[in-house]
């Protein structure tokens, strides 16, 4: 098969050698669909590299470090590295779950992370790209910390809407500094933030050195995308009065800090995002350190694999950090004297819309571990999703409709039918033995698939995976209408059309093959599953210009089921909250303010009270409710006060209730008390007092 001249790397015929990341997920929380997004688009493009024979390194690693990180750990009581530890002990579910094959996965806390950030940063320092200034910032006085600008809240400069973040505004968009909040608080205590001036340590991004490399090197052809080439160039570009363009980068956060710390800086710790693209170098160090990439072939160590020039180094990220993966990272790569990343593939974001509600937020709606434990396939997302994908920074929506209509007609409907209309005939009738032969219009069919491989592998290249799907999905047409012309069913009836029938037969087989060739890549498990049916060898692209001939395939077994839609509603229903049950029983039923005011609640005086002879339970309570004559009300309280006590209190009377008679005489009206619904396990009975000041007769509304 020939294969574009653009997908076999800068040496042809040689194997190229990859080193491919996905961003490196924060370990503060569970993988949410848009991280499933990246890892899957990364993996078909590993897988389909791998499928061509290249040599590829594949790994990711937890984002440990940050403030936000250090709080929520303080909040659950446990240390950072235990509360990151937890996280990533969840991880495994997800990536096994949706056959995302990373070659390690490691921590930006880890060893490697801790002596290769601090590498680069004494390189950057040696070559003058390191400067100390004083910078003042809020600080919490009670908690004895600089406060990140999301621990900060006040109101609105702009807008004076309470309760904003200190970078931003949601009432009206405004962005801002933190100091500009009107009465600004600490998230952590409440407390005043005061502003407090240290040391900070800048990498300085603004040097003619850094420019004059980062113009070059973003504007590389085919380094990056062109949307985020133009993009680059509004950060690069300064206004008439030589204001903006590229500024110095803080990279030092003082302690209390879960991070790096600085070289000859005490007290002084990397910020995060210094030190977790650096997580990647750390994550591939790690894997070659276990001696993983020697078993993979590559014997060399990670210092001789980085020092190849040979080597690309690719990085999938979103499109919000993106500043991040084509400034920062480059230079620090480049002033630490190291190889910089030939390709930084951006994607949009996915948004999620199950049929009324959409979710706009990166990943909410969609619980990739909800999906695998209603039994949903993995593979029908990993194919909706590359069905979706192209090499473009353009977001992609979840459509619950979409994806069902799409696996049961596309994938099960075109593809897996081929193989379910062919193998049971093939293995009645011909002991599962493909005809060699095929028939002429047959090899032209084939021959037809075949030719389509270059384009197909065109397309994987430049990741975009849903034109490689329509393709494939196209060939697939074509072969399901050779089978509605030639009727194998009604071959199969006819007298002397035995031949004819194992070819048509043969062709379906021969076709399924070349059209699993081309899924493989998202649809890894079930092409293994194919292989094993068909018995053949783990299936690469160059086996698309071979063909089985007269081989024994083995006996056909269900592929794929369609999507039950019924599973799909399941999962987009609200999780089952645990049902608040205040004192230990549900809330009562909503009633309109009208139904409120009918009772009519006053305050009352208590000026007497006695136990009532021959009940365990009740005080006669006397109460004067500011009506110029005193009730007499029965109370269900002698278990919690003794009568003494109560007399000279005020309480709460419901005043128009029904006078009602009872065996000890009439209560008129009824106090309020508080207490828990099973009384026996939670005893306790507490009467409602006002505030003081209240005097009797006030109405309570
Ligand atoms: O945005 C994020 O989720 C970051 N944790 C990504 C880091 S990517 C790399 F630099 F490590
Ligand atoms: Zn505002």
């Amino acid at each position: 098969m020939r294969i574009p001249a653009r997908c076999r790397g800068r040496k042809d015929h040689m194997t190229r050698k990859l080193f491919v990341t996905t961003a490196l997920p924060y370990a503060n929380a569970n993988f949410h669909i848009g991280h499933i997004m990246e890892y899957t688009q990364a993996d078909i493009w590993v897988r389909f590299q791998r499928m061509l024979g290249q040599q590829v390194h594949f790994v990711c690693a937890d984002d440990a470090h940050g403030a936000p990180i250090m709080i929520a750990a303080e909040k659950v009581g446990k240390t950072p590295q235990q509360f990151v530890a937890d996280i990533a002990s969840g991880r495994k579910a997800y990536l096994d779950g949706f056959h995302i094959a990373f070659d390690n996965w490691h921590s930006t806390d880890g060893v490697e992370n801790h002596q290769l950030s601090q590498d680069v940063y004494r390189a950057l320092r040696r070559n003058e790209l390191i400067e100390i200034k004083s910078v003042e910032q809020f600080f919490d006085p009670e908690k004895q910390m600089f406060l990140p600008d999301r621990f900060i809240k006040g109101e609105c400069p702009k807008c004076g809407a309470k309760d904003q973040y200190g970078d931003s505004c949601e009432a009206c968009g405004a962005v801002y500094t933190p100091t500009e909040l009107k009465q600004p608080f600490s998230v952590l205590t409440g407390a005043t933030p005061v502003l407090k001036s240290s040391e900070h340590y800048f990498f300085r991004l603004s040097d003619t050195r850094c420019i004059t490399f980062l113009e070059e090197w973003t504007q590389t052809p085919g380094r990056l995308q062109p949307e985020v080439f133009n993009k680059i160039k509004e950060w690069f570009a300064k206004d008439e009065d030589g204001k903006g363009g590229l500024g110095d980068w803080d990279i030092s956060r003082d302690a209390p800090y879960f991070g790096i710390e600085i070289p000859d800086a005490p007290g002084k710790y990397f910020y995060v995002w210094l030190d977790a693209p650096i997580g990647y170098l750390a994550s591939l160090k790690n894997y070659f350190d276990k001696g993983a990439a020697a078993a993979n072939g590559e014997p060399r160590s990670f210092e001789e694999f980085l020092a190849d020039d040979s080597v690309e180094q690719i990085h999938f990220i979103g499109k919000d950090i993106t500043y991040f993966h084509t400034l920062f990272w480059p230079a620090m790569l480049h002033f630490s004297g190291r190889k910089t990343p030939n390709h930084v593939f951006v994607h949009g974001f996915v948004t999620v819309n199950n049929g009324e509600k959409m979710s706009k937020s990166r990943g909410n709606g969609l619980d990739p571990l909800k999906y695998l434990g209603l039994g949903l396939n993995a593979e029908w997302l990993r194919y909706y999703l590359a069905a979706k994908l192209n090499g473009k920074v353009e977001d992609i929506e979840f459509n619950a409709d979409d994806f069902t209509a799409r696996v049961n007609s596309d994938l099960v409907g075109k593809y897996i039918n081929i193989a379910a209309r062919a193998a049971g005939f093939l293995s009645k009738r011909f002991d599962g033995r493909l005809s060699g032969d095929l028939g002429v219009e047959g090899r032209q069919l084939l021959d037809a698939m075949r030719a389509q491989a270059p384009l197909i592998v065109e397309l994987y290249e430049e990741r975009e995976f849903g034109k490689a799907l329509r393709e494939t999905m196209a060939l697939a047409d074509r072969v399901n209408a050779y089978v509605d012309q030639h009727k194998p069913w009604e071959l199969a009836k006819q007298e002397g059309a035995e031949a004819v029938l194992h070819d048509v037969c043969s062709v379906c087989i021969e076709a399924f093959r070349l059209l699993t060739i081309y899924l493989k890549p998202v649809l890894p498990a079930l092409a293994g599953k194919v292989e094993s049916f068909l018995r053949i060898a783990p299936l690469q692209f160059a086996d698309a210009s071979r063909a089985l001939g007269a081989h024994q395939i083995g006996a056909y077994e269900h592929l794929m089921q369609r999507v039950d839609a019924k599973l799909l509603d399941q999962l987009f229903e609200p999780p089952a909250v645990e049902k608040i049950s205040p004192g230990g029983e549900d809330l009562a039923a909503e009633i309109k303010i009208d139904d409120f005011t009918k009772v009519d609640l006053r305050i009352a005086k208590i000026v007497a009270a006695e136990a009532v002879e021959g009940s365990d339970k009740l005080l006669r309570l006397t109460l004067d409710a500011g009506e110029g004559r005193l009730r007499n009300v029965f109370s269900g309280i002698k278990t919690a006060y003794a009568p003494a006590d109560l007399v000279g209190k005020l309480t709460l009377l419901v005043a128009n209730l029904a006078p009602r008679k009872m065996k000890f005489g009439i209560s008129e009206g009824m106090v309020l008390a508080a207490s828990h619904a099973d009384e026996k396990a939670n005893p306790g009975i507490y009467l409602l007092e006002p505030f003081p000041g209240a005097q009797p007769g006030m109405r309570v509304r």
